[in-house]
């Protein structure tokens, strides 16, 4: 029962994803695919701060959800295409407006990121600052770039 309802669930999340059909280059689908990577960011960032927290989950599993990280933040500098600012997003204008500031937080987005890599197989003292410095980092993007 539980494999058909993970079937199940397959099946609506592929063809919610199915719906958005944009072709290459189109807004609704740039504007989409961020989403989807940055719900993925989310959701190891989200699952790695319940184990250092101790809440849940297994320490075993935290290079996973930092290996997931490293590789998906190296995408979030593309994630922001020309004409990607108009339609169903939560993704402010400045983006576009003053790209050299933006350039300052995707710089300390990817410093971040890299005191992550560096301190993964360290103490678990040296991981949780690691993994904090980087949800500034977030933050920082979110607080000036992202409305709600
Ligand atoms: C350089 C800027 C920047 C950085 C860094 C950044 N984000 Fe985002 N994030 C955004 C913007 C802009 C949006 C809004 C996207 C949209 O609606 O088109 C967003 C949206 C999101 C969303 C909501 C997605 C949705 O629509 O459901 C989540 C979750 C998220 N980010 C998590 C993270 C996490 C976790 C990190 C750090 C590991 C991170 N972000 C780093 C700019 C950033």
């Amino acid at each position: 029962m539980r494999c058909r309802y993970l079937i199940f669930l397959f099946c609506v999340i592929s063809s919610s994803a199915a719906a958005g059909q944009a072709p290459a280059g189109d807004a609704d689908g740039d504007i989409q695919y961020r989403q989807n990577v940055m719900r993925a960011l989310g959701g190891h960032t989200s699952a790695m701060a319940l184990i250092v927290t101790g809440e849940g989950g297994n320490e075993r599993d935290l290079r996973v959800h930092a290996d997931a990280v490293i590789g998906l933040a190296a995408m979030v500098p593309s994630l922001f295409p020309e004409g990607s600012d108009a339609g169903r997003t939560n993704a402010l204008l400045d983006i576009w407006l003053e790209p050299a500031r933006f350039r300052q937080r995707l710089t300390e987005f990817e410093r971040g990121v890299a005191g992550l890599g560096r301190n993964i197989a360290r103490g678990r003292r040296e991981f949780a600052q690691a993994f904090q410095a980087l949800a500034v980092a977030c933050k920082g993007c979110h607080d000036r770039y992202k409305s709600q």
